[in-house]
């Protein structure tokens, strides 16, 4: 991985002096170029990516190519892919790509072919998935598995939830899926109300084994089932652990025959592909879980082998960076239309903030620019009558993705057509607005007075000029999901390399971490505590004497 502030690079200095140049231009007027479309959207299957309404041209364009090169991009998509340590603080590779390698072509890590081990998990996941989906797996009064809870947070949670939640259409109709993450009591008390101790089957999903909140919803999932199965025999039919920490696995009592592995090389936000994927291919079955691996595999080829100014994720990426950089957005919209995906946001929140939020750079200086933006969104058509208003009229600039399949799962009446030509209707609106001029118009020949027209119009005015990229899917698969969300992965990934930050590790989450094991020492007394600021000793003592 080079180490270049992208700031000194010549294309970054053009791409100030184009940003300068061009900050009065409007996106609608760019469209006077009639091959705009043709030449600013890319189809990959069954996914159209139409990133053409965006405030760039050729020019601007072809420098955000040129700053790819000038940061050694090219070099670091082969490092990642080649197993290199490019995970330098934590000494790590990288290699989630290898866990849905479906081409099966050896992939190296310190000289071994890495496939091999993949495939004995994706067998055993295989062979544990199809017994629970055939109902084959019995608990410890003989019954069938009905109920899959999984305990996890971060990335041992977002994934699977997002993935399940997505492919609802294809769950196996026998099973629900529960997911506890909260350390907070109340997350795990009412999951536990709605399953059957005989039925109920628990994957403690954690990378390290030692997380808190996973941890101690574990131990309460465990003590509330031997309350019921009262032998601790009965653990081994119940409960799973999906870890790269065998010895951690073994102290809390899960037969390592129930263990799936990974390694790590897995960041745990990238980890849905790995053995953290089993309650996915569980609750929709292994041969939908292979068609997830093998979207993300295409996403990954294309990546890999298409020339940068064809390359959707680069592209993307490049988009946001503009955006971020040379424009000043500060957040990014996720806009699924398309209900089931309304996890979507949330886990790009952690894939993009955990990955990009950072502050210093690969030589361990403090950047000079912007890095990751806010990720935030939630599925239309009800973001429209939440939080639009702010992304049509507000003086933030909002650069928002819309996502929507051009097929419904549910074909119910007119509902898609109604939802997609809402999807059509944002991004056109978002681009052109509507100028005083239309406004006024419009308002006179609606027959209004004058002096109305004069009050009103004004709040009717949209500047627009609102960049935006549309992600068009035929049909949300387990095959084109896995895409899209390899997509967004890489997308993050060149961020990271051109921003010269490290993208996989996440020690902004540490301080936290450490500062409330120290305090939940001082909150199992009654002592009045004085060893923090006034501030944290005034609200510690107040919530000891708010408890009694
Ligand atoms: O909070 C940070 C984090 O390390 C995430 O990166 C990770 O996904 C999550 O915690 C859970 O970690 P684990 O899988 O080790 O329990």
């Amino acid at each position: 991985m080079n180490h270049i502030n992208p700031t000194t690079t010549q294309a970054w200095s053009k791409l100030q002096q184009l940003a300068d140049a061009n900050k009065d231009t409007h996106i609608k007027n760019l469209f006077a170029d009639s091959s705009r479309f043709e030449k600013f959207s890319i189809k990959l299957e069954d996914i159209l990516v139409d990133f053409s309404k965006n405030r760039f041209d050729d020019n601007i364009f072809s420098e955000l190519l040129e700053l790819a090169k000038e940061t050694g991009l090219k070099k670091a998509i082969e490092a990642m892919y080649l197993g290199e340590k490019i995970n330098g603080t934590e000494g790590r590779a990288v290699l989630h790509t290898a866990l849905r390698n479906r081409s099966n072509s050896p992939v190296y890590f310190e000289g071994k072919d890495v496939m091999p081990d993949i495939n004995d998990v994706l067998a055993q996941m295989k062979g544990f998935a199809d017994q629970i989906s055939s109902g084959k797996w019995l608990g410890y009064t003989g019954k069938p598995i009905k109920s899959l809870v999984n305990i996890g947070i971060g990335g041992s949670d977002l994934g699977p939830v997002m993935v399940t939640e997505a492919l609802k259409p294809y769950q196996n109709p026998d099973l629900e899926i529960f997911f506890v993450s909260n350390v907070d009591g109340t997350h795990i008390a009412e999951t536990l109300k709605k399953v059957d101790a005989e039925t109920t089957l628990f994957f403690i999903a954690s990378k390290t084994f030692t997380t808190q909140e996973t941890m101690t919803n574990a131990h309460s999932a465990r003590n509330w089932f031997l309350e019921h199965a009262k032998a601790e025999s009965a653990v081994a039919k119940h409960f799973v652990a999906l870890s790269t920490n065998a010895k951690a696995v073994t102290e809390f009592g899960i037969d390592p025959q129930n263990m799936f592995a990974f390694w790590d090389w897995v960041g745990g936000r990238y980890s849905l592909w790995s053995a953290i994927g089993l309650p996915i291919a569980c609750a929709i079955g292994f041969d939908n879980f292979e068609k997830l691996l093998a979207g993300a595999h295409s996403m990954d080829l294309h990546f890999r082998n298409t020339d940068f100014d064809k390359n959707i994720p680069v592209i993307l990426a490049l988009i946001g960076l503009w955006n971020t950089n040379f424009l000043g957005a500060t957040s990014e919209a996720i806009l699924p239309y398309d209900q089931y995906m309304h996890r979507f946001a949330a886990y790009f929140q952690q894939g993009n903030m955990e990955s990009n939020g950072k502050y210093v750079t690969r030589d361990g200086q403090k950047v000079n620019y912007s890095t990751g933006p806010v990720i935030w969104g939630e599925p239309g058509t009800n973001g429209q009558h939440a939080f639009y208003q702010l992304i049509h009229q507000g003086t933030h600039l909002i650069p928002c993705d819309f996502i929507a399949p051009a097929i419904s799962h549910n074909p119910i009446s007119d509902h898609h057509v109604k939802l997609l030509s809402n999807f059509f209707a944002q991004t056109e609106a978002l681009m052109n607005g509507k100028t005083l001029e239309e406004v006024t118009a419009e308002m006179t020949k609606a027959g209004k007075p004058e002096a109305e027209i004069a009050k009103i119009a004004p709040h009717r005015v949209f500047e627009g000029n609102r960049p935006t990229n549309s992600i068009l899917v035929k049909q949300l698969t387990p095959y084109t999901l896995g895409q899209l969300v390899a997509m967004y992965e890489h997308k993050i990934f060149v961020q990271g390399v051109i921003w010269n930050i490290y993208s996989f590790d996440q020690w902004g989450v540490e301080l936290g971490k450490v500062l409330a094991n120290a305090i939940l020492l001082e909150l199992v007394n009654e002592n009045k505590v004085s060893s923090h600021d006034a501030s944290t000793n005034g609200l510690i003592n107040a919530y000891k004497e708010m408890r009694g």
